[in-house]
């Protein structure tokens, strides 16, 4: 008999909702991902650099122009310097790098500090790897870490503690205090973070994305993860990246190496052609702040309530006011019979806590926000 080394893990919910929309012919809000075309700009080059021949592996770490540009970036942005032959590893997305950074550092018995609700990825990587989750609960409407329980929940088996920043499902975004209290914490320890900051670009209302390589405690420490499908709507490349310290970086390529070795060549091409232009990632702020405010401003009326969402693609609206149902049973609701599909919040909590919370993706065109919201607003 063939034994699952993940026997809880099935569909995810993602596929489940998407299927069931499907099915219903229902507004599809619930996969986190842009229904609209990408830049031409980005898909011309895609094709010139592929028809000009830059088909074969790259280099095992990513195309060198395209990590010269995100040292130049990320050093703008942020004020922190990688290097880009020994500090920057380009990714089949950010879901790989999670992966890799996970397994270089995880072994058997150490533990892992997780925020719940918590994007699904980090959860089997963790168990894979033979760690144990120490989970962190964080609740509507703020979502807001207490470090002092972070602190708390430290032992000396503390191995890693994975952040998210902007922050799937909730739209979150962690300020200068989170970076300084969090690097209280581990400053002294053999602690290790990931920073899931794939969202950097997504982030509205003036706020700036406090990435974790600003502090510099956090910097050496910090494998951060990041991804182009999302800030230039290519889910479907799945080319993302991971900055680390060199010595980091020196075990997380060894598990790069032997994952995927290397990812898509021309789309690495074409990224970086793209990344000179930083007007193409600096717009992207406003670009889905005004997507967001459609969406609100045509649910307007309904009894749904909610705070703005600060980063992500993602709105969460509470029913409350609605009905009593759990958040499954009334997503399942609102898919078969009112036509919008969403997904339940309950789902990114390993014990399925229910808060009455729906995630909504407004990474859509304005026409499906507007319709999606206008029947929305009738509840
Ligand atoms: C928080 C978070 N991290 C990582 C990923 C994965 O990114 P990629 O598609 O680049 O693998 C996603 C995608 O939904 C996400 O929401």
């Amino acid at each position: 008999m063939f034994k699952s080394k993940l026997p809880h893990i099935g569909t995810t919910i993602f596929t489940t909702m998407s299927a069931l929309a499907a099915e219903h012919g229902a507004l599809n809000l619930s996969q986190g991902f842009p229904n609209f075309a990408a830049d031409p700009e980005l898909l011309g080059l895609l094709g010139t650099f592929s028809a000009n021949g830059f088909n074969q592996y790259a280099p095992m770490a990513g195309v060198k122009e395209l990590r010269d540009q995100l040292s130049l970036k990320t050093k703008k942005l942020y004020g922190a310097y990688y290097d880009p032959e020994t500090e920057i590893t380009i990714t089949s997305g950010a879901t790989e790098a999670i992966f890799a950074a996970i397994a270089a550092t995880i072994s058997a018995g150490d533990e892992v500090i997780v925020f719940e609700p918590a994007y699904d990825s980090y959860l089997p990587a963790i168990e894979l790897c033979g760690g144990t989750p120490i989970y962190i609960t964080l609740h509507y409407p703020h979502f807001e870490i207490d470090w002092d329980l972070v602190k708390s929940k430290i032992s000396p088996k503390t191995k890693m503690i994975i952040v998210n920043t902007p922050h799937n499902p909730t739209g979150s975004v962690f300020s200068e205090d989170d970076l300084t209290a969090l690097a209280k914490i581990v400053a002294d320890r053999d602690i290790y973070l990931v920073g899931d900051e794939v969202y950097e670009h997504i982030i509205f209302d003036g706020l700036l994305h406090h990435s974790l390589c600003i502090n510099t405690v956090l910097k050496e420490k910090s494998f951060i993860c990041g991804s182009f499908g999302k800030t230039f709507h290519i889910t479907g490349w799945k080319i993302g990246y991971c900055l680390a310290p060199k010595q980091l970086s020196v075990e997380f390529r060894k598990i790069h190496q032997y994952l995927t070795f290397s990812t898509f060549t021309p789309a690495q091409y074409a990224l970086a052609k793209y990344l000179e232009n930083e007007n193409n990632y600096l717009s992207i702020p406003d670009f889905y702040q005004r997507k967001r405010d459609v969406f609100l401003d045509s649910i307007a009326g309904s009894g749904f309530e909610y705070i703005p969402s600060k980063g992500s693609f993602f709105q969460n609206l509470t029913y409350r006011n609605i009905t009593n149902a759990n958040d499954a049973e009334y997503a399942t609701h609102l898919t078969k019979t009112v036509g919008v599909a969403s997904i339940p919040i309950s789902v990114f909590y390993h014990q399925k806590l229910d808060q009455k919370v729906l995630r909504f993706c407004f990474a859509k065109d304005d026409e499906t926000l507007q319709k999606a919201g206008g029947i929305l607003s009738k509840l």
